[in-house]
């Protein structure tokens, strides 16, 4: 499957909205947000809501589903997780692969986010591969290279064949969650920069097909300044994804 089409406007719930909770969601947010001729609109419920999602978007196929963390294995006595073919079989597009969240909470590391992305791949589902600093290596000028040291590997492992399958989600962690938004700048900046090892794995006419996402604390009245940066092709957003208003003003600053 090719990535989607940009600007990418992705709702990244958390663990938040159980499959009630998600119903309403849509049933007020289709209404607020007509199908669109361009750019692509994507949300992350939680594993436990995917169904009820997908229930609500019936007749939507223009909004897409993705789930928020799988397995690399395909199947096995793992209580608790998910693979890319049952998520594939579910009706997922794209999958999450080591968000902020994943990697500092839950001790993801760089060599099982390899893994999760062949897994994906392999399932013919997307990758969003999601990278970012810490606010203390930023401070000590590490940003860059801590980037490069989630991106490289991943870069290593997929083929130019596959290349134009993968998304990336710049997420500075200090900018998750804390209202600190990254400045239109600063979030141009790492796209360069991500966008440039990119270039450098695949040339650059694959490198410019893979779209590049912004995610911390996108907020309707940031959304469009962040957007219209050059180099940013859309935004992961977290917590302004949970309300159906402010969402879909999301979707619609571009
Ligand atoms: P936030 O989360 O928008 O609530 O900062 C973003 C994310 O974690 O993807």
């Amino acid at each position: 499957m090719s990535a989607p089409q940009k600007p990418v406007l992705a709702g990244n719930w958390k663990m938040k909205h159980g499959p009630s909770e998600a119903a309403r969601f849509f049933a007020g947010f289709l209404a607020l947000h007509p199908p669109r001729e361009t750019g692509s609109v994507v949300f992350f419920p939680p594993a436990i809501s995917f169904a009820a999602a997908r229930e609500a978007l019936q007749g939507r196929p223009d909004v897409r589903l993705g789930v928020q963390n799988v397995h690399w294995e395909a199947g096995g006595a793992f209580t608790g997780e998910t693979s890319a073919p049952m998520a594939a079989d579910a009706g997922a597009a794209l999958v999450l692969v080591g968000h902020s969240e994943r990697r500092w909470v839950f001790g993801e590391t760089v060599a099982e986010t390899v893994d999760k992305v062949r897994a994906v791949l392999r399932a013919g589902l997307v990758p969003v591969l999601c990278v970012g600093e810490r606010l203390d290596e930023r401070r000590a000028g590490r940003a860059e290279a801590v980037v490069a040291a989630q991106l490289q590997p991943v870069l290593e492992a997929v083929p130019l064949a596959a290349a134009r399958s993968l998304v990336v989600a710049y997420e500075p962690v200090w900018a998750i969650g804390t209202g600190v938004v990254a400045t239109p700048d600063d979030a141009g900046a790492m796209h360069r920069f991500v966008r440039s090892r990119l270039e450098a794995a695949y040339g650059g006419e694959t490198a410019a097909a893979i779209p590049i996402l912004y995610g911390g604390s996108v907020k309707p009245d940031n959304a469009r300044e962040l957007l219209t940066e050059p180099g940013v092709d859309g935004v992961l957003v977290g917590g302004a994804s949970l309300d159906p208003a402010g969402f879909a003003a999301i979707c619609a600053a571009v």
